[in-house]
């Protein structure tokens, strides 16, 4: 399973970078407010720091202004993917798009039936939300097994994208689900490393060496 990082923050992105743990990186028009920058000067950046893709999201509303948008999008680095919103219209640009070559993450996806939808226009990826479906008291996790077993049984070549993670579990239900890809949140990213037994162990070693040391001197 790839990680992507969920963030439009550079540092972030550059430890995630720098571990070796950021196959690439989602961003909304949330993150990029959170990250106080233009966006046009952020995706750049990112871009640059990143091999992998790098989700750009607009605020098109009809099939032409998403188009529109995804042509200026693309033209900041190679690696922008467009992200597109699950609606008829997104799905109308969506297939102009993939027409074109240009890659696309559709977004917002709360049903199975959306991904659906989405795959069959020729989306690269899509996005199920979980958190802001466990919000509203729905199984979010269970919509991602869902659309894995519909991508499996028609072999779609749509990747899935876990979105919306807000802890490890979300992260390792992932995994079990043979999704392609979770964007994680660096918060959430930093939880997946830690373990006190881990440190605990690394401790009571260090004072053994230390104590064998000194008693064979
Ligand atoms: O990738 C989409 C994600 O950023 C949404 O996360 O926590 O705002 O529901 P959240």
């Amino acid at each position: 399973m790839k990680f992507f990082l969920d963030t439009a923050d550079v540092e972030e992105i550059r430890k995630a970078v720098g571990l070796g743990v950021c196959d690439g990186v989602t961003t909304n028009p949330t993150l990029i407010m959170k990250s106080g920058k233009d966006q046009k000067e952020a995706i750049k950046e990112i871009c640059k720091i990143v091999d992998g893709p790098v989700s750009v999201e607009g605020i098109g509303e009809t099939a032409e202004e998403m188009v529109k948008e995804a042509g200026e999008f693309s033209s900041w680095a190679e690696n922008v993917v467009v992200k597109i919103p699950m609606t008829r219209e997104g799905m109308k640009a969506v297939r102009l798009l993939s027409a074109k070559g240009t890659k696309t993450n559709v977004t917002l996806v709360f049903s199975a039936s959306q991904a659906l939808i989405a795959a069959k226009a020729g989306a690269t990826y899509v996005s199920p939300f979980v958190g802001r479906l466990d919000d509203v008291s729905q199984d979010g996790m269970e919509l991602v097994y869902s659309i894995m077993d519909i991508f499996c049984n028609y072999d779609f070549d749509t990747q899935v994208i876990v979105a919306s993670i807000r802890h490890p579990m979300h992260v390792l239900d992932a995994a079990h689900s043979g999704a392609h890809i979770a964007t994680v949140p660096a918060a959430v990213l930093d939880k997946l490393w830690a373990h006190p037994l881990t440190d605990k162990g690394i401790e009571k070693f260090k004072e053994h060496h230390e104590k064998h040391k000194k008693a064979i001197k």
